[in-house]
């Protein structure tokens, strides 16, 4: 019997699970939607038992008119940076997850910064000292927790990303994903392991943590997690972006990624660790060596778009349906809620609407907005040397207008993939590659065959023009936060 691969995307807001068969075609799926809550300013929560309780429930619902035993393994993708803290003994949760989106650790970012840890905090991790990643939330809990370390140092706590949480509830195995634990910041590029000097900067004990494995593996067979035969083995791991990168084949060169959802994630891989510009580094995955990858982040993309769609009273689709086919004529949105994310960094940078006047009407605004997405995009492909392709995805791709835009302001072929999970399609490529299911020349031509092709109209004087007026206001937003 030809085998399948399971692969399940534990996401921020879904939990999916997809059955990939030989030839690499989805043949079953399920998704379990998930909440969040805020239960104070800047906090963002989920509930862990939830959303392993929504892992169990995909499966289930995945594999309802299938024959588990042709599962031949699993593949997982998760979202990154969040932190759950777990009782090491029952494997429960003690507190609820802290979301990749949560704030709590901004105050010691900032007392970090001023002893001027900042650069070497950098230096190790190929991040800049931030909240969103895991190092400071994990502080946060434990502060909370066990503030005497105690209970962490003996390892009856543990802390962890999403990915470290469910393998050990699904196999019993104190593993993480390398491609994962790069996004704690408390892993050293260099090494691929745990950094002891920034396990003391954070105070977290090295005995809550998981051991860092390469991406495909060793993670252990899964137990208890029904239908699923126990012994079944876990494959390949990938954090999302990652593993959405890894759908496009993105491991070739020039090829960058897109994801246009609430901010967007623009990545691409590299040769080395050495940080450049404004972008993180990361390990995309790591299949024995380690894939180097750039990565920027943008706040405001898909949020921008529904922050107008409340202020109009429509729904987003039509605010993206309103902009498809009108000007936004001299009006630009410089969307820096909560500041500008890449190449900009800047905390204090305040929104700003400009050139609006009495006869401005809402279809100018939504294609300001629209603009406002593709242009801060723009402004990272600019700092990424020899961009060959760019490959779309996430909601907003659904506008050919942006896409259409993109690549005009961008001058470069931008290719939108028809795919809607590449998440876990993307782990469930290296799960099956390890199989030995399909070569990677195989996933390429696959990769590429899925593509809309939206190829540069514009000549360069008008680019230029356009590109001008969105820096003038955009600097005119940083001035104002000053
Ligand atoms: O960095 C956070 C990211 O991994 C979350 O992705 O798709 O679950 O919102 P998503």
């Amino acid at each position: 019997m030809k085998p399948h691969v399971l692969a399940i995307d534990q996401g921020t807001s879904s939990t999916k699970a997809l059955l990939l068969d030989a030839a690499g075609d989805v043949v079953a799926r399920a998704a379990v939607p998930l909440s969040q809550s805020h239960p104070g300013p800047g906090l963002v929560e989920q509930d862990a038992l939830a959303l392993l309780g929504s892992v169990r429930t995909a499966v289930a619902e995945c594999l309802k008119a299938v024959d588990p035993s042709t599962v031949a393994g699993v593949a997982l993708s998760t979202q990154r940076e969040s932190v759950v803290l777990w009782d090491a003994d029952t494997g429960l949760p003690i507190a609820p997850l802290v979301s990749w989106q949560d704030q709590r650790g901004t105050e010691r970012a900032a007392r970090l910064d001023r002893v001027g840890m900042s650069e070497e905090v950098r230096h190790r991790t190929g991040l800049p000292l931030d909240p969103m990643f895991s190092a400071l939330k994990m502080a946060a809990l434990l502060d909370e927790h066990d503030p005497s370390r105690a209970g962490s140092r003996a390892g009856r706590l543990r802390l962890g990303t999403v990915d470290a949480f469910l393998l050990h509830t699904l196999t019993g195995n104190a593993v993480t994903e390398m491609g994962n634990a790069s996004r704690t910041q408390l892993l050293n590029l260099g090494t691929g392991d745990w950094d002891q000097e920034l396990l003391d900067l954070f105070d977290v004990p090295r005995a809550a943590l998981s051991r860092v494995v390469p991406s495909t593996g060793p993670f252990g067979r899964l137990k208890g997690l029904a239908p699923l035969a126990d012994g079944t083995p876990v494959l390949a791991v990938l954090g999302d972006s990652h593993a959405a990168l890894f759908a496009h084949a993105g491991w070739r060169p020039g090829i960058v990624k897109a994801t246009y959802g609430t901010g967007s994630s623009i990545m691409t891989v590299t040769g080395s660790p050495a940080a450049a510009g404004s972008t993180c580094t990361t390990i995309a995955w790591s299949t024995g060596q380690p894939t180097y990858a750039q990565e920027a982040n943008i706040r405001s993309s898909g949020r921008t778009i529904t922050w107008l769609a409340g202020l109009l009273d429509i729904t987003p689709e039509q605010v993206v349906g309103l902009a498809a086919g009108s000007d936004a004529g001299d009006v630009t949105l410089v969307p820096a809620f909560g500041g500008l994310g890449a190449p900009w960094w800047d905390a204090r940078a305040v929104p700003v609407l400009a050139g609006f006047d009495l006869g401005t009407d809402r279809r100018q605004l939504a294609r300001a907005a629209l603009e406002s997405v593709a242009c801060q995009v723009a402004d990272v492909l600019a700092e990424l040397p020899a961009v060959r392709q760019v490959v779309a995805d996430g909601g907003l791709t659904r506008s050919d207008a942006l896409m259409q835009l993109q690549a005009d302001l961008s001058d470069v072929d931008v290719a939108l993939t028809r795919h809607h999970e590449l998440s876990a399609a993307g782990a469930a490529h290296l799960a099956g590659l390890g199989l030995g299911l399909w070569p990677s020349d195989e996933l390429e031509k696959r990769a590429d065959a899925n593509l809309q092709i939206f190829t540069p109209t514009w000549d360069e004087p008008r680019r230029r023009v356009a590109v001008a007026r969105w820096h003038r206001r955009l600097m005119a937003a940083r001035e104002l936060g000053t």
